[in-house]
């Protein structure tokens, strides 16, 4: 099948998701988020696949995060809308996939770039990749996942600073903090990808599966929800109305 902003192509049981709108970092419209997520369906109904990765194209992102031009003049319900939308068309779709997904973070992973990555089974970064939640500066929050997964992955209080200061991170202390599992250069990321895909296939993919469901079963709980209630009550706020304004106008927001 044919997509737009995405590129797929499976080879030796791996299903490889590239993210193909480089002019805006790879950010995730909604389109770009149908797609992924109808490659998604179909790597995993494929019984030749094994494993999926997913990465951004070019040189500079994986994902700089949702894509805010897009959704700078929605209202509550559409904020709303958009975050529950996303969230069980492809975060909550990746966790929950029956088949090991590993995100290769290979540039800027932003607000719902992170959240993507997060929501992949593993993470593997080149070391010039920077990650962070940037939403706080827009007057938002993250709406796909990040305020429950940063939490559970590098805990309460990294997750605080994270988003309260909005800053980025780098690769370095990406690892430190339990972020993401491996860290490289960019010329060895593949070769990274490909050891890991390997050592993946050589394991049960019926124990593979099971793991995800009994992993994952201990995780949820009400924070979903109530990610989505808060993001999309943000889009009513006057700090949401300047955080958009000043990212578009190129200029730093006045809260
Ligand atoms: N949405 C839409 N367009 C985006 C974008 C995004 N998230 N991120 C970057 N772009 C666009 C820019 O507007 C720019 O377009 P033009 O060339 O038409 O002006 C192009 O991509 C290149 O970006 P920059 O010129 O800004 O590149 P830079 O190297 O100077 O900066 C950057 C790179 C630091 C990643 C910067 O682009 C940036 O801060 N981007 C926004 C990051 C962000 O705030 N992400 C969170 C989005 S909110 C979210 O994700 C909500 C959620 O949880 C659901």
């Amino acid at each position: 099948m044919a997509y737009e902003y995405i590129l797929t192509e499976t080879e030796d049981g791996v299903a490889k998701l590239t993210i193909n709108r480089p002019k805006q970092l790879n950010a995730l419209n909604k389109q770009t988020i149908k797609e992924l997520h109808k490659a998604l369906a179909s790597a995993e109904a494929d019984s030749s696949v094994r494993v999926i990765t997913i990465t951004g194209s070019g040189e500079k992102a994986f994902v700089a995060g949702a894509d805010i031009v897009e959704f700078s003049d929605f209202s509550v319900e559409q904020g709303s809308e958009l975050a529950a939308q996303g969230q069980s068309l492809l975060f909550d779709f990746i966790e929950n996939l029956s088949k090991p997904v590993v995100g290769i973070i290979n540039g800027y992973a932003l607000g719902g770039g992170l959240e993507l990555a997060m929501s992949c089974h593993i993470r593997i970064a080149s070391n010039n990749a920077l990650m962070g939640l940037p939403e706080t500066s827009l007057g938002l929050i993250p709406g796909y996942g990040g305020t429950q997964r940063l939490t559970q992955l590098a805990g309460k209080g990294k997750a605080f600073e994270m988003i309260f200061t909005a800053k980025m991170m780098n690769a370095e202390e990406a690892l430190a903090c339990g972020l993401v599992n491996q860290v490289v250069s960019q010329d060895d990321l593949l070769e990274a990808v490909q050891k890991m895909t390997k050592a993946i296939k050589k394991n049960s993919p019926q124990a593979q599966s099971a793991a995800i469901k009994a992993i994952n079963a201990g995780v949820y709980g009400e924070g979903y929800s109530q990610e989505i209630k808060s993001f999309g009550e943000a889009f009513g706020t006057s700090d949401f109305t300047e955080g958009t304004s000043a990212f578009l106008e190129k200029r730093k927001p006045n809260f």
